[in-house]
């Protein structure tokens, strides 16, 4: 490192960050998504605690990450009699629990599975730690954060502001697959992606990307369609194993690291998320959002589009408006 004055600029800011606490709760946390995502925040510095929730192989999952020399305490917690004591303290619950799709399901095929465990999840979330944000990874995430929100309402504690669908693997998935396309470092890529988190409704706006990236209509369209089925990309690649599991993790382990800055007063910290909005018609919707202390500060909106990314807002939204209806259907229904 350089001056001792910025050695001693790091060292305060280092300081700093390690008073703070950032208590994370997984829950599915021995799932394909759930090990590497506990790996990855096992390894994040800023993480302090760590609960690792699910109903099967947590206790092993949580032995061995704890062997890891980073100075967040793992726990592992198994099955339903210990589901309120792994989410005691928590203020970042992420939710990768619930199955995946196999070659030939949409994501909504998953709803009658994944639905129940996301809502009765949400429900013990709702009653121990209420006010902890909410990152909710579990497929159909266009219907699972509807589903999470009515759970909250009914338990009498919702706040829109904390509840998030997980839709940064869409973004990553921009930025990797446009940097390769265009020779540039992906990491250096942005591209916003808008809209929901399921085939038509994931809305890549190429026009906003930094750096701009011009593509003729024929590879802009394709461009786009890629960034819409990338996960059955993965899906058939993996013939029946299951779907986006290290790159979801990576995602995942990115939008958590981004809600703990965010807590920690750091400013200036944006990610596209899929959240209660007024932007559109449809009651939630992804946009660029600016995190803060209490989580949603500011919905950055969609900005200008381009005629052709007006023409998938507008596909997209009544698709979206059916799958967040079903969602709020199936609490009114059965909770
Ligand atoms: P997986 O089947 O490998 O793991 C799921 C884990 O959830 C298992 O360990 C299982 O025991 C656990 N589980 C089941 N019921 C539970 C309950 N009631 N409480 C706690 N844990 C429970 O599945 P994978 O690949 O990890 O995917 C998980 C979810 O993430 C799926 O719904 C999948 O569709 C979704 N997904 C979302 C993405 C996104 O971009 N938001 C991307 C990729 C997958």
């Amino acid at each position: 490192m350089g001056s001792g004055a910025t050695r001693a600029a790091a060292a305060r800011s280092l300081s700093t960050s390690s008073s703070q606490s950032a208590r994370v709760a997984v829950m599915g946390a021995s799932g394909g998504i759930g090990q590497p995502l506990s790996l990855l925040l096992k390894l994040n510095p800023a993480v302090t605690h760590l609960n690792l929730y699910d109903i099967v192989h947590t206790p092993g999952v949580a032995a061995d990450l704890s062997h890891c020399e980073t100075r967040a305490v793992t726990q592992g917690f198994v099955g339903d009699d210990q589901l309120k004591a792994s989410l005691e303290g928590a203020e970042i619950v992420v939710i990768p629990a619930g199955v995946p799709r196999k070659p030939g399901m949409t994501r909504d095929d998953l709803f009658n599975t994944n639905a129940s465990i996301v809502a009765n999840l949400a429900k013990a979330a709702a009653e121990v730690c209420p006010k902890a944000f909410v990152a909710i990874i579990s497929n159909p995430v266009n219907s699972t954060v509807p589903i999470a929100s009515e759970i909250y309402k009914k338990a009498g504690v919702y706040d829109p502001l904390r509840i998030f669908g997980v839709s940064t693997l869409d973004v990553v998935r921009a930025n990797a697959f446009l940097g390769e396309a265009k020779g540039v470092d992906p990491a250096d890529v942005n591209c916003p992606v808008v809209g929901g988190h399921a085939g038509i409704t994931i809305i890549p706006l190429i026009s906003q990307c930094s750096p701009k990236i011009e593509l003729p209509e024929d590879k802009l369209k394709a461009m786009t369609e890629r960034i819409q089925d990338a996960g059955t990309e993965v899906v058939k690649a993996k013939a029946g194993s299951g779907s986006a599991t290290l790159s979801m993790a990576y995602a995942a382990a990115r939008f958590t690291d981004s809600l703990i800055k965010a807590t920690q007063g750091q400013s200036g910290v944006v990610e596209c998320s899929y959240v209660a909005s007024d932007v559109t018609e449809a009651p939630y919707f992804a946009t660029p959002i600016l995190l803060g202390p209490n989580g949603v500060a500011k919905n950055l909106g969609l900005g200008t589009l381009s005629p052709f990314e007006e023409g998938l807002l507008k596909a997209a939204i009544p698709e979206l408006k059916k799958s967040i209806a079903k969602g709020v259907e199936f609490v009114n229904k059965n909770y």
